[in-house]
């Protein structure tokens, strides 16, 4: 079924077929220094000029992913995210041989390559959890030769001038060190950090539009606590306790006395018993 819908492209007498661009409704809230600071990085200001590959770092969940793509949507770009892992090989961030329903062989397009291809802007997520020998294939497209080399498809694929990348890293325990000359080819290096208290709730608000006021306040409340005693809880944390207690208040269908018990009962539920020093 998809087979007629699927976007193929020959290039040098080999052809690839090509992913789909990721839609998504995110849209950026608040700080908007570190938007500008990634669509400055972005810009190409000269005929000789080129854009920069920025990485935007920070905790998990204060909105790295979510950045990457509102700034993307902005310059009305096509989006393709990929996913990195441990277990991210060469050959998966480019171009993957697939055996086809004739026995053959046919390439497949990884969703970076696609944008390399189409002008399009890839978000290479969570990057350093790669290993090195993922990276090292990127190294040429990171600098100012701006291709790819495939091996498995003896294909060398030159970035259309419209790409952009741009790779998102937590500052967590379960990474690799990034090498060196991997290092200086991503720049520059955006940080973010939590939002204040009324950019927060703004937040939670776009992506829970049909929580009440009352939940909303409360999980703020315990957001900024926990920011202040630099506890890693993040807006995802506390999206995940306000969807909860309202599912809960609405199961209950109101018969509760108190939905500060239910909030914290969320919390707990959420995050442990840890978490409940910082509830009201
Ligand atoms: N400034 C913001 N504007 C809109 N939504 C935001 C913002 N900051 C965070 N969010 C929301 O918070 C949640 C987490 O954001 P996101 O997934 O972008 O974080 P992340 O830094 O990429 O996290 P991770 O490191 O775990 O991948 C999402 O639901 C996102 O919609
Ligand atoms: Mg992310």
């Amino acid at each position: 079924m998809k087979d007629e819908h699927e976007i193929k492209v020959t290039l040098q007498g080999v052809e690839l077929a090509l992913g789909f661009p990721d839609e998504f409704s995110f849209r950026w809230i608040g700080q908007e220094a570190v938007m500008e600071q990634l669509l400055a990085a972005w810009m190409v200001i000269d005929k000789d000029d080129i854009p920069l590959n920025p990485r935007l770092i920070g905790k998990p969940g204060v909105g790295k992913t979510t950045l990457a793509y509102a700034a993307a949507k902005r310059l009305k770009k096509d989006v393709y995210i990929y996913q990195c892992t441990m277990d991210t090989r060469p050959e998966d961030l480019l171009i993957t041989p697939v055996v086809d329903k004739n026995g053959g062989i046919r390439y497949v397009a990884s969703s970076l390559v696609t944008a390399m291809i189409q002008g399009g802007v890839a978000i290479l997520d969570e990057a350093n959890r790669m290993s090195e020998k993922a990276w090292a294939s990127l190294a040429p497209l990171l600098d100012t030769r701006r291709y790819i080399e495939s091996i498995v498809a003896g294909l060398k694929v030159s970035a259309h001038p419209d790409f952009r990348i741009c790779v998102t890293m937590n500052d967590d325990a379960s990474t690799f060190e990034i090498p060196e000359y991997i290092h200086s080819r991503l720049q520059p290096q955006i940080y973010l950090e939590f939002p204040e208290a009324e950019e927060e709730k703004r937040i939670l608000k776009e992506n829970l539009p049909f929580v009440d006021e009352h939940i909303m306040e409360y999980v703020v409340n315990f957001l900024q606590k926990a920011h202040q005693a630099n506890e890693s809880y993040t807006i995802r944390d506390g999206i995940n306790i306000a969807r909860y207690a309202a599912k809960r208040l609405k199961s209950l269908e109101g018969k509760t006395e108190s939905p500060d018990n239910l909030l914290r009962e969320a919390v707990l539920m959420t995050l442990g018993d840890e978490a409940l020093g910082y509830v009201l």
